[in-house]
């Protein structure tokens, strides 16, 4: 019988280690090990050798941090996109970008599988599945831990057994890491209510205590420069990651609700998300008119949840993306930041588009503002509520609840 060609996500941690093996013992597959860099700043070289080492016939590296940063983190940025109000969705972005590289190597390949770590307990294989299937129903997935409902401490065993080298963090914590954002779970972190060590930070480390004053400035609601330097998406980010994070910026504590129904305790760094978020909302503000931003709220909530639900290629997210693009238009200015001891602070901003006008806002002499408009703007704008109490007034005491 002909083996069958296997293209595996391979990210170089446990779960997808312990996959090649699997997929070699249980489906007797050659395995191409494909790994995708979304900036996680890893030694591509060692995980290749790992790769190889523990069994697969070929390793592909496929440099897309430009695509990432360009296709996908910028529309959340745009988008002002936290799940939950928290999370900026850095392994959620990734998910869909992996899985179309898995679709084209698996074109390349002409095989009819494909295979990914992720666990049965996660979104991840929501978000892995549901693109792949998007894009060629006609993929077979082999998702080895699901498959065999393996827990963590099973796939250690295995590893030991088979003398996988698993990375020392990767024992002890499940990691996931790109530009956006490092996300950790497990270990001692599944106690809730216990505060996550310091040691397991990467990004927000060497913390000064000094406040750092920093300027971003923005291009139709993409960042383009930082502190008058004009940089590319991908490396403001990298850029930002380490100013915030020196500065205690973007740790995320998070009891998330997941797709699958479960609550988890979930640990992130995402000091460039965190503070660029909160510098694009905050120039909205001075740009968007009161019914643009309240509209733009829920097309936010919307578009994060489809996101974080697996659903990047769903053409609600496209039709949403339309509608952010549009407004996105005149989103551009300056605005000024103040980090310090994990506060980043938004000090001033400044654009051609403001719509706040100072002449209109001021108590000075400089006033623009006629007050006497007001009395009968207030006259009709409440009318129906005081014309109602008065006939609540008839059944009940008024004030009462
Ligand atoms: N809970 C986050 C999400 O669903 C992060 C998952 C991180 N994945 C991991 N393998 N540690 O997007």
């Amino acid at each position: 019988m002909v083996k069958k060609k296997v293209v595996l996500a391979y990210s170089g941690g446990l779960d997808t280690s312990v996959c090649i093996r699997y997929l070699q013992k249980i489906h007797d597959a050659i395995v191409t090990t494909v790994t995708v860099d979304c900036g996680q700043d890893e030694d591509f070289n060692e995980i290749e050798n790992r790769a190889l080492a523990v069994g697969a016939a070929r390793h592909i590296h496929i440099d897309s941090r430009e695509e990432f940063a360009n296709e996908y983190v910028s529309r959340s940025i745009k988008a002002n996109a936290l799940y939950q109000g928290k999370y900026p969705l850095a392994t959620a972005l990734a998910r869909p970008l992996i899985a179309s590289k898995l679709v084209e190597v698996a074109a390349t390949e002409a095989t009819n599988f494909v295979a990914h770590g992720c666990t049965g307990k996660g979104n991840d294989q929501v978000r892995f599945d549901i693109t792949i299937k998007s894009l060629n129903p006609d993929l077979n997935i082999l998702a080895p831990i699901r498959d065999m409902n393996l827990t963590r401490d099973e796939e250690l065993r295995f590893a030991m057994e088979e003398n996988i080298p698993i990375p020392l963090e990767a024992k002890n914590y499940s990691i996931d890491v790109n530009l956006w954002g490092r996300a950790i779970e497990g270990g001692e972190l599944e106690d809730a209510s216990v505060e996550p060590p310091e040691s397991i930070f990467h990004f927000v480390k060497n913390r000064s205590n000094e406040a750092r004053y920093i300027e971003i400035e923005f291009r139709s609601g993409i960042p383009i420069a930082l502190d008058g330097h004009s940089l590319n998406l991908l490396d403001l980010i990298e850029e930002m990651n380490k100013i915030a994070g020196s500065h205690g910026v973007g740790i995320v504590d998070l009891v998330e609700n997941r797709i699958v129904g479960i609550k988890s305790r979930e640990v992130y760094e995402a000091p460039a998300a965190i503070s660029l978020i909160e510098c694009h909302k905050d120039l909205e503000n001075l740009v968007l008119t009161d019914h643009e931003i309240n509209f733009k709220w829920i097309i936010e909530e919307k578009w994060s949840w489809l996101v974080y639900s697996g659903l990047w290629l769903e053409p609600l997210r496209r039709d949403l993306d339309e509608f952010i693009n549009r407004v996105q238009r005149r989103v551009n200015g300056k605005v000024r930041l103040r980090l310090q001891n994990g506060s980043c602070r938004v000090v001033g901003r400044s654009s051609k588009n403001a719509i706040y006008d100072p002449d209109t806002a001021t108590y000075s002499r400089r006033s623009v503002f006629d007050q006497r408009l007001a009395k009968g703007f207030i006259e009709l704008w409440g009318k129906q509520s005081v014309v109602s109490n008065k006939i609540i007034s008839k059944f009940e005491p008024l004030g009462e609840d």
